[in-house]
């Protein structure tokens, strides 16, 4: 761990930050809105990195979790990652006060006030300008791509969208995303719009700088892209429409054609499969079906028919070859600025290890993804319409099939095994976070089983 003035222990010769910050920590992530283990205290707190950015502002990196396992965990059983940059003052000035994690008792810190750093305008603005020139700090590199300056001063404020990681917009030029559980390796959403870039692709904004980490092990910890200012997220253009009663049809092809763009890209800029993993993919499908039935008696009745959409995939045209993918795409992942649509966050879904994120899959699963968030917009609120729903997914694959040059709409068993998978998934979460939701999903389920179309 890098020492600096700063950090240097005040009282005992060796003074564990910890000591200072983990009772203040165990209480505070909890309450995290990206903090992934809401609903388990936590028992398990260790320091895995801290950096002293600028002083007064801590980099760190902490590992949370119940039983001791690898450097930066991975999920439930190994403990979780988490990037936090925390200030360490004096006094805290009062427009600072939702900032407040509490003042530290022991330790190092002991006596002082620690606050979150990404809400202090000053920290953010001290980030941006280690962003603009590449260098060092302990283990930490800051990256960028010097044919895109960034100018100095940009006023920074923090995104308060619902967010599974924290972004901070920089004069509305300029968007960071910090990550807040890390993973080993690179993040596929510096990955892939990094190499889309590379392909000419204008449907993905470009990373213009970026920060890793060296220690414990090689990690991406934020990327700074063009903000797509006066943009609208696709989930709040399709409410918006929904309640207009507005036409939604002509976005959603586009939306298609974008997609597929996106999908071409994709496959230019990195290897795509040889292989036939149909019976993987069927199998592992299944695992999950059956393992949500377990905990959603609901799903029961439909289990066998269910598993029978999955074994088709086997005997079933395997459609277009794996490839890298989006891995989460849905409306809220889609961005309309001026009549172009956008692709953001490329990060896969969270809660899987970043290896198997990397990995090549079906570009059904994508499609997929979006039909269901279709269905999904159309079931928010009473009477739900379904019609609108089916409107919509008609003309994103026909918008999809205009660009790829094959159309989804006749990969019916694929696309039938990929939603229903979504859809299994959708039960369990609902199942566990708002049940009051899971007849959205189990009005898929019913379709996807009994009709299958
Ligand atoms: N380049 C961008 N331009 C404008 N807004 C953006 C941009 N990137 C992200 N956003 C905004 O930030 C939100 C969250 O971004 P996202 O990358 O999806 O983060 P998360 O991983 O936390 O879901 C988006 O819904 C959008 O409102
Ligand atoms: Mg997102």
């Amino acid at each position: 761990m890098p020492k600096t003035a700063f950090l240097r222990p005040r009282r005992t010769a060796v003074a564990d930050p910890m000591l200072s910050l983990g009772s203040l920590l165990r209480d505070w992530l909890p309450r995290q809105r990206w903090f992934a283990g809401k609903d388990r205290p936590v028992t398990e707190l260790g320091l895995l990195s801290m950096t002293e950015l600028f002083p007064g502002c801590l980099h760190l990196l902490v590992r949370t979790g119940h039983t001791a396992g690898p450097a930066f965990g991975g999920g439930p059983s190994g403990g979780d990652c988490y990037q936090l940059l925390l200030g360490v003052r004096e006094h805290l000035s009062p427009r600072l006060g939702r900032a407040l994690l509490g003042q530290a008792e022991e330790g190092p810190f002991a006596g002082l006030t620690v606050y979150d750093a990404l809400r202090d305008p000053r920290s953010t603005q001290l980030l941006l300008e280690r962003l603009r020139s590449p260098g060092s700090a302990g283990p930490l590199r800051f990256e960028c791509d010097p044919s895109v300056p960034v100018p100095a001063g940009l006023p920074p404020r923090v995104l308060d969208a619902e967010q599974s990681n924290s972004s901070l917009v920089y004069g509305d030029e300029f968007i960071l995303k910090l990550f807040r559980r890390v993973q080993p390796g690179i993040n596929p959403d510096l990955e892939v719009p990094g190499a889309l870039a590379g392909q000419g692709c204008r449907r993905v904004p470009a990373p213009v700088a970026w920060f890793r980490t060296t220690h414990p092990q090689e990690a991406t910890l934020g990327v700074l892209q063009p903000y797509l200012r006066d943009a609208s997220d696709g989930w709040t253009l399709a409410m918006r429409a929904l309640a207009t009663g507005d036409d939604f049809t002509a976005q959603a092809r586009e939306l298609g054609r974008a997609t597929a763009e996106v999908h071409l890209a994709l496959a230019s800029a990195f290897p795509t499969g040889v292989h036939d993993e149909s019976g993987r993919t069927a199998a592992a499908m299944t695992e999950r079906l059956d393992s949500a039935a377990h905990y959603v008696p609901a799903l029961k009745p439909f289990v066998l028919r269910l598993r029978g959409a999955f074994g088709a995939l086997v005997a079933c045209d395997p459609g277009p070859p794996a490839q890298r993918i989006h891995g989460d795409l849905h409306l809220g992942q889609v961005l309309r600025a001026g009549r172009e649509w956008f692709v953001i966050d490329f990060e896969g879904e969270p809660s899987r290890p970043l290896a198997e994120r990397r990995t090549v899959q079906s570009p059904v699963r994508d499609i997929a993804g979006m039909l269901r968030s279709f269905d999904y917009a159309a079931r928010q609120r009473r009477p739900w319409r379904p019609e609108w729903a089916r409107r919509c997914r008609e003309a994103f694959c026909a918008g999809y099939a205009a660009r790829a040059g094959w159309d989804p709409r006749k990969k019916h068993g694929l696309l039938r095994a990929y939603e229903t998978d979504r859809a299994v998934y959708e039960v369990l979460y609902e199942a566990r976070h708002r049940p009051d939701w899971l007849p959205v999903p189990m009005a898929a389920i019913e379709r996807l089983a009994v009709r299958g179309d």
